[in-house]
């Protein structure tokens, strides 16, 4: 039984609490009544099976889609994959896609890195239930880019993208377009993850205490309770990489340019990306589309939730010859250290990875020429700003921004800023009192923003690869570094979320909102 679910809720009602609104309340998407879209889509989330390793079938959480309306290569499916459909949408389209929850839990998706209604931007306070709906209506204002969606429900967020909730959404624009960049067999797609298997094949979590705490258990893996709740505060990581839900996979490639689209899509790992024959990572764009130049880089970092564009050139490789995208080795200590952060995973951050081989095959293809510029951006520093600092902090066994953990409704004061107004936000990475730290990848939903500095911290294997120079949605910052930010808000008003994108620090409630107000 479907059961349509029906949102009443005007700009100035009250927000409603999850009890309520977990697909209990009908739901009234007062924008779906707006003109038809350009394009429609329909996005299920339910459970699934794929044949995954040697065996076996896998158990996982999958997203299907269906075009109801619009291109057809608006959804690319990707073979035997548990990742959801790539769905490529134009800047200016006017989308609306109906998400339907068929797992036992609620559900609700977010559409990382794109700006827009409150309605639309997935808030877990508008979790649906089991059979129900949810529709999205916005018009896409964002620049081109990788963007991505996953669920973001109330302490299960983690779990759910685990299980193997995600997808990317690509943008395109006429900007992107006259640049002519390799596309179609010339844009290889990259989704990182890392998963822990069992014996039987199937993916291992951390129950009750890895996915937020005062839930049920559901986790498949059981263990210590101690040890389990030191997983959750370093953030949850596999031993096998994934890459597009293969395990490391081998791509054949020809002898042509490549871009290079990456999504870090793991819960809690971090990777230092390079290729394997030295070739220079030729950096185009990030979170937020293209930077104005390229930059060429020996290392990417990429912390969890953040993109990166890159070039590789093939076009002189020897017929047979192989390029690995690695991880490069790098101190545990970088990404936390201090008071109980122990080695208490199988494979632990900074450790030497391969994620997929590239094979290189003796056909010829076109190659690249990069232009000087890629693109202008409109961006002005705004000295006068008004600056709040945000510290980052580990108290009472929890993360802490500001001194705050998530709550559904809570908004301080200082979180209230009004509809298009710019703002300078200071994230302060110390250790606290026990001595504890961890690399934060903080992310605010709604617009892009830009890192205006990046100051302290001791030296970290992970900064050189940072490229804080384009738009981006997701900020890294190291333990014991002060980052600044300068936002400006959407015009959209409303109650929207900045976290940590370590997707166990944001169900433990290393979260919080910020309302849009004039
Ligand atoms: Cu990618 Cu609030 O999340
Ligand atoms: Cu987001
Ligand atoms: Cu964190």
């Amino acid at each position: 039984m479907r059961r349509r679910a029906v949102l009443r809720m005007l700009a100035s009602s009250p927000v409603l609490a999850f009890a309520e609104v977990a697909g209990l309340v009908p739901v009234d998407n007062l924008l779906a009544q707006s003109t038809a879209p350009d394009v429609e889509l329909a996005l299920t989330a339910a459970p699934g099976e794929i044949p995954l390793l040697r065996g076996t079938p896998t158990h996982v959480w999958r997203f299907t889609g269906q075009l109801v309306r619009g291109a057809t290569s608006t959804l690319q499916n990707l073979e035997s994959s548990f990742l959801g459909p790539v769905i490529r949408l134009r800047r200016g389209q006017r989308v609306r896609i109906r998400f339907r929850n068929r797992l036992d839990e609620p559900s609700i998706v977010h559409w990382h890195g794109l700006d827009v209604p409150e309605l639309a931007d997935g808030h877990p306070r508008f979790a649906v239930a089991r059979g129900a709906e949810y529709v999205y209506d916005f018009e896409v204002t964002n620049r081109a880019g990788a963007y991505w969606y996953h669920p973001h429900p109330h302490m299960r967020t983690a779990a759910q993208v685990y299980q193997g909730l995600a997808g990317l959404l690509l943008v395109s624009d006429s900007e992107e377009d006259a640049l002519g960049l390799p596309s179609g067999e010339g844009e290889l797609l990259c989704v990182l993850q890392d998963r822990r298997f069992d014996s039987n094949n199937q993916l291992v979590y951390a129950s009750a205490a890895a996915s937020g705490g005062m839930r049920a258990g559901r986790g498949r893996g059981r263990m210590g309770g101690m040890a389990q709740m030191m997983e959750t505060m370093n953030g949850w990581l596999g031993d096998r990489m994934l890459v597009n839900g293969h395990v490391q996979p081998t791509v054949d490639v020809n002898r042509r340019t490549y871009r290079v689209r990456l999504l870090n899509a793991s819960n809690a790992r971090f990777y230092k990306l390079a290729w394997s024959d030295g070739s220079s990572m030729t950096v185009i764009g990030g979170d937020g589309g293209l930077l104005e130049t390229a930059r060429a880089q020996r290392t990417v970092t990429l912390a969890p939730a953040q993109r990166a564009d890159v070039l590789l050139d093939l076009s002189s490789h020897a017929r047979g010859s192989e390029v690995r995208l690695q991880s490069l080795a790098f101190p545990a200590a970088d990404v936390g250290r201090g008071g109980m952060m122990g080695e208490t995973s199988p494979l632990p951050q900074g450790a030497a990875l391969t994620l997929m081989t590239l094979r290189v095959s003796g056909t010829q293809g076109p190659r690249f020429r990069l232009p000087d510029r890629l693109s202008t951006h409109d961006f002005h520093e705004a000295p006068r700003a008004p600056v709040r600092r945000v510290p980052l902090t580990f108290m009472q066994m929890n993360w802490f921004i500001d001194g705050r953990v998530f709550d559904m409704q809570d908004v301080a004061d200082v979180e209230t800023v009004s509809p298009g107004s710019t703002h300078i936000w200071e994230f302060v990475n110390q250790p606290g009192p026990m001595g504890m730290a961890m690399a934060h990848p903080l992310h605010l939903h709604g617009p892009q923003f830009r890192v205006l500095s990046r100051t302290g911290g001791m030296p970290n294997a992970l900064r050189d690869g940072i490229a804080d120079a384009g738009w981006t949605d997701t900020v890294l910052v190291l333990p014991g570094e002060t980052v600044r930010i300068q936002v400006t808000f959407s015009k959209h008003q409303g109650l929207y979320l900045y976290h940590c994108h370590i997707l166990e620090h944001e169900d433990m409630g290393m979260m919080r909102n910020f309302r849009i107000r004039s």
